[in-house]
């Protein structure tokens, strides 16, 4: 049995998607803080799914967690993830994320659970040095969110060395669009993130849509993001956990496309799939924001064997067809 830390939420309910689609017997554990008690019923359709509410904070919850459930590996996404609101609040950063992390490793180790796949950020390297950004870029992250992450991938490296508890850290760029048949997708209050943050504009009582800075050094003058699609990230989920059960090595991957589009370039795809003028409005530049960041995903291609198949356009047209859903929903 996989267990999956924040199932409920974005990325890591399209990973429980993925496993159960292959078959895998899987248990969310999930405290529902940011994360949808909806989005597991629905998966619950799809397989052999188990949900337990509970708290990495609480550690009776995870005592009873792994002694009452065989778990075999542990793919890992339950975190706080809003940049802005870590450097108002790292307090909040620092414990949900990190003394949670480690409670989750300390129960794995007591119970004998020694591989994990863990949801790491290409924001762990701060302002890039050099572009694309490979896995040997220094890791200098900007802000408590980054240093977080950072944090844990150097507590895994000591667990590793010292208890053998392997893991592979991915690193994702920027994580869109949704569930190619619209069965889960992006469900976020508030959301901060460039698609969806477009696409609600084009719904009745929708926002006219903020773009933050457009006199970066860049080629139109707004920020260059790799935008890697929620379903290829999942996979790479998939790939991690294998190379794990077949003895692989710690390890840390970028995922990516390898590709950078500016938000104006986003913005124009988004008017092309939805078919409408989307207002907007330029806004001064998003505090902390760097200009360009592509990942080179080499690493992860050779090592994994993985191989993303997504267009950014695909991730818009399935961001799009899933915000219907929501906005019906949320009527
Ligand atoms: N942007 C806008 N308007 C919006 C939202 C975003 O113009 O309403 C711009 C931002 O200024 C930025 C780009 O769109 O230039 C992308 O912004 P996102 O908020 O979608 O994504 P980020 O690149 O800021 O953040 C993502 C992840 C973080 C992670 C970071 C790594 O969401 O979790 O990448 O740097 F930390």
């Amino acid at each position: 049995m996989i267990l999956v830390t924040g199932g409920a939420g974005y990325i890591g309910s399209h990973c429980v998607m993925a496993l159960l689609e292959k078959g895998f017997e899987v248990i969310i554990f999930d405290n529902l803080s940011t994360g949808h008690i909806e989005t597991v019923q629905t998966l619950q359709n799809y397989g052999n799914l188990r949900f337990v509410q509970g708290d990495l904070l609480n550690q009776c919850d995870l005592k009873s967690l792994f002694e009452q459930n065989n778990i075999d590996a542990v793919i890992h996404f339950a975190a706080f993830s809003q940049v802005a609101e870590s450097v108002k609040n790292p307090k909040k950063y620092y414990i949900n994320n990190v003394v949670g992390t480690l409670n989750l490793l300390n129960a794995m180790l007591d119970h004998n659970v020694k591989n994990i796949v863990f949801s790491s950020t290409a924001a762990t390297y701060g302002e890039p040095v050099y572009t694309p950004i490979d896995e040997k870029h220094p890791q200098n992250p900007i802000n408590p969110y980054g240093q977080t992450k950072l944090t844990i991938e150097k507590i895994m490296d000591d667990y590793n060395k010292a208890y053998s508890l392997k893991s592979v850290r991915l690193r994702y760029f920027n994580v869109a669009g949704a569930d190619s048949k619209s069965r889960i997708g992006e469900w976020h209050d508030p959301e901060t993130h460039l698609i969806p943050n477009i696409l609600k504009s084009t719904f009745s009582g929708g926002k006219t849509f903020q773009m933050f800075g457009d006199d970066y050094n860049t080629k139109d003058g707004t920020c260059v993001r790799d935008y890697i699609n929620v379903e290829d990230l999942a996979n790479a989920h998939l790939l991690a956990l294998k190379y794990l059960e077949n003895g692989g090595e710690t390890n840390y991957f970028n995922l990516g496309t390898n590709e950078g589009n500016t938000v104006k370039e986003v913005f124009a795809l988004c008017e092309k799939v939805t078919n409408r003028e989307i207002p907007i409005e330029i806004k001064p530049r998003r505090q902390g924001d760097p200009a360009v960041l592509v990942a080179d995903n080499k690493k992860a291609k050779e090592v994994l064997g993985w191989q993303p198949e997504k267009t950014l356009e695909n991730s818009i047209q399935s961001a799009y067809d899933w915000e219907k859903i929501l906005q019906n929903r949320l009527k």
